[in-house]
């Protein structure tokens, strides 16, 4: 029986895909195995593949060595794995670790700055690629970890670290002097998650989503209001931020000719349309840079604490938000794929694919 396999996108047609079997892989020195565990699907997953050349995060799992020409793809994706073998010392077969995964069943690292916390993975093509990408966090050395809650992680760590960030952005910026702070794709887990670190501050918070997502979206009361996409023109007409999670240019452009000069900011964070928004918004929200800016003022270990501190407000109330869905194997996570990739998964469904 062959003992690994790799999932992959057409990268011209998403929505093609393929799965191909192969050995487990070898080691060679400096390297370890990790066997990839379990992992989440989310609207997040599919952008990394849209913009798979532009922010090239095609290159942090090529398809070339597992088999595949270069029309493939393998989108990133979150959890956990565990380190099958080691060559490495500090990183031992039995740990867990939590980072950037590919929708595979291996993955093979070159542990680097390996201690208590975990390690970076040193391989050369990823050398280049933003950093914060390459990190593998051991669950012994995390703060954040706690066994009962890896689904959270696994779904959420990576968009609520971009919505801490995201939040963080707008209140060190005196929320861009605006005194509406509009959201599209309201409904998604990182556009609540920075409404939740947001509510109250200041701003009015006004949540845009479509019809079938409002009752859900309204009933997290993390929002002020919620509206739908074709109500923009109900919107208050006061100096306005907008932080796109959608990417339609329909709704940018109804913003734009219902706010006219009061619409004073417009920061593309996400394209759940999977349309690239960047140009069109002349902004785009990078979690990285605002977490390097916060690393300079407050230290890694205030960052750190900063965001544990948040993380434990946030799943005390996220748990409520959701359903925590768990399907098994590789077949599972092809389905998971044509779902999310066709904005079929219920708002308050989490997708969780054991491997
Ligand atoms: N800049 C960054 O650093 C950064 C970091 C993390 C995430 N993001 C981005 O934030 C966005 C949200 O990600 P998420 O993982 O939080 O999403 P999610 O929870 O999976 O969001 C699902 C929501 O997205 C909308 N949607 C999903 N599929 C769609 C489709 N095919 N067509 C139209 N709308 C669709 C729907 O919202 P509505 O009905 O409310 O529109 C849906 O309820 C992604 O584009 C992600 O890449 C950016």
């Amino acid at each position: 029986m062959p003992a690994s396999w790799t999932f992959a996108v057409a990268r011209d047609d998403l929505s093609r895909t393929t799965l191909v079997e192969g050995a487990t892989p070898t080691l060679a020195d400096g390297e370890a195995l990790l066997r990839v565990d379990r992992v989440g699907l989310t609207a997040n997953n599919v952008t990394y593949a849209v913009l798979g050349d532009s922010m090239r995060y095609w290159q942090f799992f090529p398809p070339g060595p597992r088999g595949l020409g270069p029309q493939w793809g393998l989108p990133p994706l979150w959890g956990f794995a565990e380190v099958v073998e080691s060559t490495v010392d500090g990183v031992t077969a039995g740990q867990r670790v939590y980072g950037y995964l590919p929708p595979a069943g291996h993955l093979v690292v070159r542990p680097d700055r390996v201690d208590d916390s975990g390690f970076r993975d040193a391989s050369g093509h990823r050398a280049d690629l933003p950093s914060p990408y390459n990190v593998y966090r051991a669950t012994a050395g995390d703060p954040a970890y706690r066994e009962d809650q890896e689904d959270l992680l696994v779904l959420f760590r990576p968009l609520f670290f971009t919505s801490f960030m995201l939040a963080d952005q707008v209140v060190d910026n005196d929320f861009y002097g605006a005194h509406s702070l509009v959201l599209s794709s309201a409904s998604s887990k990182t556009a609540y998650a920075a409404a939740f670190e947001l509510h109250g501050r200041g701003p009015r918070l006004v949540g845009l989503t479509s019809p079938g997502n409002l009752a859900f979206t309204r009933s997290l009361g993390c929002y002020d209001d919620v509206l739908t996409y074709d109500d923009i023109d109900t919107l208050a007409a006061v100096p306005t931020a907008y932080l796109d999670l959608s990417g339609a240019p329909a709704t940018r452009a109804a913003l734009r000719e219902h706010l006219g000069d009061r619409f004073v900011r417009d920061v593309a964070v996400g394209l759940t349309t999977q349309t690239p928004n960047a140009d069109a918004a002349g902004e785009v929200f990078f979690a990285p840079v605002q977490m390097r800016k916060r690393r300079q003022d407050w230290g890694r270990d205030g960052l750190d604490q900063r965001f544990t501190d948040a993380w434990q407000r946030f799943t005390g109330v996220v748990s409520g938000w959701l359903d925590v869905r768990v399907d098994a194997g590789h077949d599972a996570l092809r389905r998971a794929w044509s779902e999310t990739l066709a904005g079929r998964t219920p708002p308050r469904v989490g997708q969780i694919v054991q491997l």
